[in-house]
Order: C-alpha cells, then sequence, then structure tokens
C-alpha cells in the first residue's frame, strides 16, 4: 500500500469493467458504513474515495489502481481496490436497488480475478437482516468474503470483542465467510495493520 493510488473508473455496469488484471480486493457493506473511508485509510490518501454523511454516495464500482497503470498493459500492479455501492439504503428507488442486485451479482460471479471481498458491518449495529442478504448472496456467488466491523471509535473498547464474538457466531455455518471477523477504525487507525495483511494473504503474498 506504501505508494500513492489514483482512481481509475466507475462502472456503473458490467460492459464498463475495465479488462481483468490485478487482483481484484472489493469492499461491500450498507450506505454509510464506511467503505469509502476504509480504502482511503487502508492507503493513506484522504480524499482518494469520495465518501459522505449522505447515504448512497457510492453509486457505481469505483477502481483504484498503485499510480502508474491504466488499467490495461502488461504491467500489472500487485491489486486494485473496488469501493462497491452501499445497499440497504431505506429511500434508495427500487430500480436503484434492482441495479445494484444485479451489477454486484454480476460482478461477483463473473469476476475471475476477484480474490476477496470485504463486508463492512458497522460495530454499533451488528448483522442486520439486509447484510445476511448480501452475506448469502456472496454464498451463493461462492466468493470468498470476510466481515470487517467499522467505526469502533464509535463504542467502548470492552465492547468490541463482544461484537466480533457475536458477529462470528452469526456467520460461522456461512460457507464462503472467512471464519475470522476483523475490526476498524478509519478514523482512530486501529486495526488497520490487521486488515492490510490479511489483504497481502488473501493476494498471496
Ligand atoms: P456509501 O458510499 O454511501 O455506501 O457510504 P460508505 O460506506 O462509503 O461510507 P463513507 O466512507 O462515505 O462514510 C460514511 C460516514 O461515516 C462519513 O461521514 C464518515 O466520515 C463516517 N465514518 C467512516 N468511517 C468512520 C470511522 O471509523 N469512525 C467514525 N467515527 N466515522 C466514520
Ligand atoms: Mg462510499
Amino acid at each position: 500500500f506504501g505508494r500513492p493510488w489514483i482512481f481509475i473508473r466507475g462502472v456503473p455496469s458490467m460492459e464498463f469493467l475495465p479488462p481483468e488484471g490485478p487482483m481484484e480486493i472489493a469492499f461491500a457493506g450498507r450506505s454509510n458504513v464506511g467503505k469509502s473511508s476504509l480504502i482511503n485509510a487502508l492507503v493513506g490518501h484522504h480524499g482518494l474515495a469520495r465518501t459522505s454523511n449522505t447515504p448512497g454516495r457510492t453509486q457505481e464500482l469505483n477502481y483504484f489502481v498503485p499510480a502508474g497503470y491504466t488499467g490495461e498493459g502488461k504491467d500489472l500492479p500487485p491489486m486494485a481496490l473496488v469501493d462497491m455501492p452501499g445497499y440497504g439504503y431505506a429511500k434508495a428507488p427500487k430500480e436503484n436497488v434492482d441495479a445494484w442486485t444485479k451489477l454486484v451479482f454480476d460482478y461477483l460471479r463473473g469476476r475471475s480475478t476477484l480474490k476477496r471481498v470485504y463486508v463492512l458491518i458497522d460495530s454499533r449495529h451488528g448483522v442486520k437482516p439486509n447484510d445476511e442478504e448480501a452475506l448469502a448472496l456472496l454464498d451463493k456467488a461462492a466468493v470468498s468474503y470476510q466481515i470487517v466491523l467499522t467505526k469502533t471509535d464509535k463504542i467502548k473498547d470492552p465492547a468490541v470483542p463482544r461484537v466480533i464474538a457475536e458477529t462470528q457466531e452469526k456467520i460461522k455455518k456461512r460457507p464462503a465467510a472467512f471464519p475470522v471477523v476483523l475490526s476498524t477504525s478509519s478514523e482512530k487507525g486501529t486495526g488497520l495493520d490487521d486488515l492490510r495483511s490479511a489483504i497481502y494473504t488473501a493476494i498471496g503474498r
């Protein structure tokens, strides 16, 4: 992660995906859970992925790569990071929800370079019914995924291991879930090294 990252493109539907190249690590989760903030914190570049208080800020699959790589060509970087549009935004029109489900499912099913999805769960709220639906979709697509709790700065320190344990319990029968739940705060920078190590392991480095 120790070099500059750039945004290469926003993908509203499958035909706009860049050609398969670097291994991809994607970030999914409810609107406002902190996906874009976590990407920024991981790469140490605060304005890279757009963040917002308004849920539904990210509407496309947003591709980030280390600077110098254009999305084509032979000089493959070790990985690309993909910021996914959030789900579960109550005010979203039905067409948007259907488009989200289709884009995400097509991407998850069809992308051989996708190595892992990190599913972000707000540490204050735990796994909600729409998270369960997203996890079921990932299981169905047979894509390896791991849960990352976010915004742990908003809960008391002793509550963190309890939320981790509850979450691990909820996912233990899920076939494509990695059994270890990580916890992070993009605000405070906690848990980022563990997540970076997990990502390196996922891409085989
Ligand atoms: P969508 O693109 O709408 O799906 O949202 P997102 O999941 O990308 O969330 P985003 O990163 O835009 O963050 C949403 C809000 O949560 C912003 O106001 C962030 O500043 C805030 N936020 C994100 N991470 C943290 C965190 O670790 N701690 C705290 N306290 N706030 C956070
Ligand atoms: Mg976002």
